[in-house]
């Protein structure tokens, strides 16, 4: 077997809880970035962008999520909204992957988001191949527009995921994964 097909056979992913810093340097951030923008992509449209949250920029990020929350849920208590806060700094680093797949180019907006989805499945195999971990998330802020447009997004873009990228101690044990003979059939 080689080493590729060893990788891709035993890639898992970390939950953010379990990454830790050093997070990637300014030379692995450009190679992440520039791996996950190589991605089929129909009409070459590169219908994605990337937000990259870092440093303290993390705080605020976080800051802006607890106060979304607390938008939702009037009632909720210091805990939680502390946990909500915590939700874009457990990572050292959390790369938002932006669709900005547009109806009515020359190729169907589904096609411009199946290639933010690559984007994102090759930012968190690069990352794993640079010795990180990482997973690929989108939490309920994904879909609140005020939480998103304060973190930039215009009308018409989503978030196709939030990839989180640190060290981890430990890969954990692997999840059950889909019976091939439930998902494949022969024509
Ligand atoms: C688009 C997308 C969004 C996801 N969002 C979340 C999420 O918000 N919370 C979560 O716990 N898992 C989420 N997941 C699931 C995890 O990324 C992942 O499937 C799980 O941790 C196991 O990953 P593995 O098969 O790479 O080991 C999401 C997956 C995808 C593809």
């Amino acid at each position: 077997m080689t080493d590729i097909v060893q990788f891709l056979s035993t890639r898992r992913s970390v939950a953010p809880v379990a990454l830790t810093g050093p997070g990637p340097d300014a030379g692995e951030l450009a190679s992440l970035l520039k791996i996950a923008s190589r991605v089929p992509d129909h009409g070459k449209l590169a219908p994605w962008r990337f937000i990259v949250f870092q440093g303290e920029g993390r705080e605020r990020a976080g800051h802006i999520v607890a106060q979304g929350f607390q938008r939702r849920e009037p009632q909720a208590d210091e805990a939680r909204i502390a946990t909500e806060a915590k939700r874009m700094t457990m990572a050292p680093l959390i790369i938002a992957v932006v669709s900005m797949a547009k109806e009515g180019a020359k190729v169907p907006a589904w096609e411009q988001e199946l290639s933010a989805g690559a984007v994102c499945m090759n930012m968190l195999l690069a990352a794993q191949g640079l010795g990180y971990a990482g997973s690929w998330l989108t939490n309920w802020f994904s879909y609140d527009h005020n939480v998103l447009a304060q973190f930039g997004l215009k009308d018409g873009e989503r978030i196709a995921g939030f990839i989180h990228i640190g060290r981890a101690q430990q890969v954990p044990d692997d999840r059950p994964r889909p019976d091939l003979a439930q998902i494949v059939t022969y024509f």
